[in-house]
């Protein structure tokens, strides 16, 4: 089967190419490029966002969106979400950044600490890739070893030791080692051809791999390397900062019946406001106590202000309900839609991170173009990457989407 997106510059993203071009002379690659379904497709994606409202975006040429990125997971609540951003203005005003901690950090960290299953400690940082990085740099001084093992394709963050640069020169991959989610044959033999030198297992509470479908954890395998890492004296580090809090109020490892010893979170925890959190266990705490945790930015209080609010809201609200919900108005909408028009697809993942596939379609080919269509009309999808639901799609957006995606196939199909 051969397609095409469509094609040429569509002028209803004029502004967003200018500024495009603009941006290629001072900024490489123009934008952070590889993840933006612009980069891949060309002339069928806005580049640059003005301003969001609710599931809504606004484009730099005034484009609306409804939209299912939300800000690659930050956004949960919504964007704008008033009590959110009201905290956050207040604490920008009474300074966000000062030379030490405000009492917000502590609030948070006994907030999380009370929420997070068998979590006993919470540090800050900016990003999920700090909280992964420092994961991983305490399991290894915890345990004294220096390997990390990873999945296949997971995605644990931009910094050298699991980033998807592959350059030689950056050596730091050299003491990560991969195995396949859900295949625990491998990670035993891993086990015994590292013996005694593996710090850690680094997971994702299910497999959610750019360009596939995503996979949940096989019945079993949460107990299976539990009880491996505990023989072999390595930790587990959980990964939750995608998932984080749209599958449980209390970790997502609690929906799957993992243990882990150290959660990094992230994303949506403050509603888009940038945080990355390391939480872990009593036993792991005297190791992160003698590590050398800082960062200029990472005691700033106006994300803490506003995760402190989202965490509130998430309780007032049933969120992970709602965002359950609606994904799985929507799966059930694209299917119909999609065998309207004769196409088979699949949406893996939980229903509020979902993920759509054309059966048959390995190269994505079909999924580029089905993406490109739907943003020329409005639907801001991707391609290669997981979606997410938030508190602010309602049904209707929903009944939008699906009537859109309805005439997205039948175009689609046109074109083949
Ligand atoms: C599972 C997972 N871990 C870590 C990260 C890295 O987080 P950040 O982009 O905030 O550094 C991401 C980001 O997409 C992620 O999805």
């Amino acid at each position: 089967m051969k397609t095409r997106a469509p094609s040429d510059y569509d002028p209803r993203f004029s502004r967003s190419l200018e500024l495009f071009r603009r941006a290629e002379r001072v900024i490489p690659g123009g934008i952070y490029g590889t993840k933006s379904p612009g980069f891949v497709i060309p002339g069928s994606f806005p580049y640059y966002f003005e301003r969001g409202e609710g599931c809504r975006l606004y484009d730099v040429d005034g484009n609306e969106f409804i939209d299912y990125l939300c800000g690659y997971g930050s956004m949960i609540l919504g964007y704008g979400y008033r009590p959110v951003v009201a905290a956050g203005e207040a604490r920008l005003r009474a300074g966000d950044l000062l030379t030490g901690p405000q009492p917000v950090m502590v609030e948070l960290a006994e907030m999380l600490v009370d929420r997070i299953d068998a979590m006993e400690w919470a540090v800050f940082a900016k990003n999920g890739t700090d909280a992964t990085t420092l994961a991983v740099s305490i399991a290894r001084v915890a345990t004294d070893k220096p390997i990390v093992m990873i999945a296949s394709h997971a995605y644990h963050g931009a910094a050298n030791w699991c980033s998807s640069n592959e350059y030689p020169i950056l050596r730091d991959r050299d003491e990560v080692v991969e195995f396949h989610y859900n295949d625990i044959g491998m990670v035993r033999d891993l086990f015994s051809r590292h013996a005694g030198r593996i710090a850690a297992v680094v997971v994702t509470p299910y497999h959610h791999p750019a360009f596939a479908p995503s996979v949940m954890p096989a019945p079993g395998w949460y107990d299976a390397l539990h009880e491996l890492c505990a023989t072999e004296h390595a930790l587990l580090i959980m990964d939750d900062i995608r998932a984080n809090f749209r599958l449980n109020r209390a970790g997502s490892h609690v929906e799957f019946g993992a243990r882990p010893d150290l959660i990094c979170m992230g994303k949506s925890i403050a509603n888009g406001s940038p945080l990355g959190v390391l939480l872990g266990t009593g036993a792991m705490k005297s190791a992160a106590a003698g590590f050398f945790i800082t960062g200029t930015f990472w005691t700033a209080s106006a994300p803490m202000t506003m995760a402190v609010r989202t965490l509130e809201e998430m309780d007032r609200v049933d969120v992970i309900a709602h965002t359950r919900r609606v994904g799985e108005l929507l799966c059930a909408g694209l299917t119909a839609a999609a065998s309207e028009s004769g196409f088979s697809i699949t949406m893996s993942g939980p229903p509020a991170i979902p993920f759509m596939t054309f059966d048959d379609d390995p190269d994505l080919t079909l999924n580029q173009a089905f993406c490109a269509l739907m943003a020329r009309s409005g639907v801001y999808l991707h391609p290669h990457h997981n979606w997410f639901l938030s508190y602010a799609h309602r049904e209707s957006d929903i009944e939008t989407t699906v009537n859109r995606a309805r005439a997205g196939f039948k175009a689609l199909a046109a074109m083949l």
